[in-house]
């Protein structure tokens, strides 16, 4: 369950105020003042009128005013559980992270989400979801806040706000509200085409999982591993579910978001409380640190592309086991914050420009979303490492720090030296090489491949996945207005296979263009051995 939060006085806590009132012989005001009644307003004569000095009536009701704080500005929907990750020591020849080493177990929160609709919105529509875990290390919490699809819309984070918008309901009559079949979605990604792996990703069968508990994660980013001597390694993050991936078909998810908008909350929540716990191999796809970055001529910091796992296998790291519910939503599921710059040593990131904005953004809207800066003191954002950072007062600040000098090196509070830079289990940024060039704002010119990885999905697709996807770009499309967003969405599927573009052409009763990109036939896999053998954990 959720740790207990102890407050930095030993005094009572609000959440024990809390559990109290609703179990005791009386209620009390917030003060601690014995009330003999809430069920009636002070009034002069049982007719009235109200008084305005009736304190508990206004404190009541102006605590239920300010009830509701703003929903997250995407993955605004969402349901946890708390768990364990053990690790199985495999990762320890890549990297030094204590909770990765074999044997170690570290409690987790994990929360899934879709990302466009709004808090009340159905489960089960099609959408990327987010798997967020949360590990409470002995070295710091460490967050990898992932995705159900292994690659993003966007290569650059600068152009974040400009995609959410796009997919978000449509400003002047907020509709659709959580699904992505409307003209500025589909204007967006058929005018920036590197959003076109993720689109067809999302319009196959991913896009509409049978349940959380049967979606793989992905870290997404190419992350690096330093190990114990500093070596360092690329590595991407996979979680693979035991229950093996499974989705709904359209019908299915159209009539569930109808029957019952709760499907995958309920479904988790109930296969917790029976005891079916679920769980996850956590995995990585290894590849050596060399100065370009790419592996198998593939940019290893672009987010629209994966690594086949055929050319590098998925090493099993750990498992996770989601075994209780939250026990206060609100709490929990909804106050969790999750950042993908929380992270320990042994574990660092790329210079991937979509991670570096994810790096800014989060903080920053935790800090109005949780109103203020101090949200790592509420209960479920509490490190299990020990906390001993100089950051003072405050919106909402709980603790009540001691000592008179926050800052180093002090002469007053015991006059401990601060050894800047020692490795005493410190996170120190790996010193890697930074390319010097000049300041531009531009891309890699591999960048520009759109098409070949879309291409290489498409072809993997048996023929009922297929069947999938015409229908799914089929339905979305003709949801369009405007007949040249249309047009332009099956430029962009020309562009992948010619046989998916004919038929969703012909499903609009629109005429098929030809490719203006040459279709590549996907080049044989090299032998695993090869490959993927020469980056073996063990
Ligand atoms: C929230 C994943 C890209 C900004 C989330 C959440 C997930 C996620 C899983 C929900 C966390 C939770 O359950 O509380 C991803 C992935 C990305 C990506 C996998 C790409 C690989 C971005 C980018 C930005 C961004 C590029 C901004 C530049 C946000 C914000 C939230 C969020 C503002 C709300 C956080 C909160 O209110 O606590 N993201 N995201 N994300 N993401 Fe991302």
């Amino acid at each position: 369950g959720a740790p207990e939060y102890v407050s930095p006085t030993g005094r009572p806590t609000g959440a024990d105020r809390y559990l109290r009132a609703q179990g005791d012989a009386y209620l009390t005001t917030a003060q601690g003042a014995r009330l003999p009644d809430t069920d009636h307003s002070l009034k002069a004569g049982a007719r009235g009128p109200v008084l305005l000095q009736d304190h508990h009536l206004r404190e009541k009701i102006t605590h239920f005013d300010h009830e509701r704080i703003p929903e997250r500005v995407v993955h605004a929907r969402g349901a946890a559980a708390h768990g364990v990750f053990q690790g199985y020591g495999t990762a320890a020849r890549i990297t030094k992270a204590a909770f990765l080493a074999e044997g170690v177990e570290t409690p987790v929160f994990v929360r899934f989400s879709t990302v466009l609709g709004s808090r009340g919105s159905a489960d089960t529509v099609r959408d990327t979801r987010g798997f967020a875990t949360k590990f409470y290390t002995s070295e710091g919490t460490f967050d990898l806040v992932g995705n159900n699809i292994p690659v993003f819309f966007i290569q650059d984070a600068i152009k974040f706000p400009d995609v959410i918008h796009a997919g978000k309901p449509h400003p002047d009559r907020e509709i659709p509200q959580a699904q992505s079949a409307h003209d500025t979605f589909w204007d967006f990604v058929t005018l920036h085409t590197e959003a076109t792996h993720h689109t067809l990703w999302n319009m196959s069968d991913r896009g509409i999982p049978r349940s959380y508990r049967t979606m793989e994660g992905f870290g997404v980013h190419t992350f690096r591993l330093v190990d114990a001597e500093g070596g360092t390694t690329l590595v991407k993050f996979h979680w693979k579910p035991k229950l093996g991936v499974h989705s709904q078909t359209w019908e299915e998810a159209q009539i569930t978001a109808g029957v019952d908008p709760d499907f995958h909350r309920r479904d988790l929540y109930d296969a917790i409380e029976a005891g079916a716990y679920p769980q996850w191999e956590l995995g990585v796809q290894v590849f050596p640190d060399n100065p370009e970055q790419t592996f198998e001529g593939i940019d290893l910091l672009d987010s629209t592309k994966i690594v086949p796992e055929e050319l590098a296998p998925v090493q099993p790291i750990g498992l996770l086991t989601l075994n209780a519910n939250p026990t206060n939503f609100f709490a929990e599921t909804e106050q969790v914050a999750f950042h993908v710059g929380h992270l320990v040593p042994g574990i660092d990131v790329t210079d991937d420009p979509l991670l570096a904005g994810r790096l800014f953004s989060y903080l920053d809207t935790q800090i109005s979303r949780l109103g203020g800066p101090n949200f790592a003191q509420l209960p479920i954002n509490r490190p299990h490492a020990p906390v001993n950072d100089m950051l003072r007062d405050g919106m909402h600040q709980t603790a009540v720090h001691t000592g008179t000098a926050p800052y180093k090196p002090n002469s007053l509070d015991g006059g401990c030296p601060f050894l800047a830079g020692a490795d005493t289990g410190a996170f120190i940024e790996t010193p890697v090489e930074v390319t010097q060039g000049r300041k531009v704002r531009e891309a890699p010119a591999s960048y520009s491949d759109h098409f070949s990885q879309p291409r290489l999905f498409w072809l993997s697709m048996t023929p009922v996945e297929r069947e999938h996807i015409v229908n799914a770009y089929t339905f979305e499309l003709n949801k369009c207005y405007e007949q040249p967003i249309k047009e332009r969405a099956l430029q962009v599927l020309a562009n992948i296979d010619t046989e998916l573009c004919e038929q969703v052409a012909a499903g609009l009763g629109l005429p098929a263009p030809q490719a203006t990109v040459p279709l590549a036939e996907p080049a044989p896999s090299p032998a695993l051995s090869q490959v993927g053998a020469t980056w073996p954990l063990d």
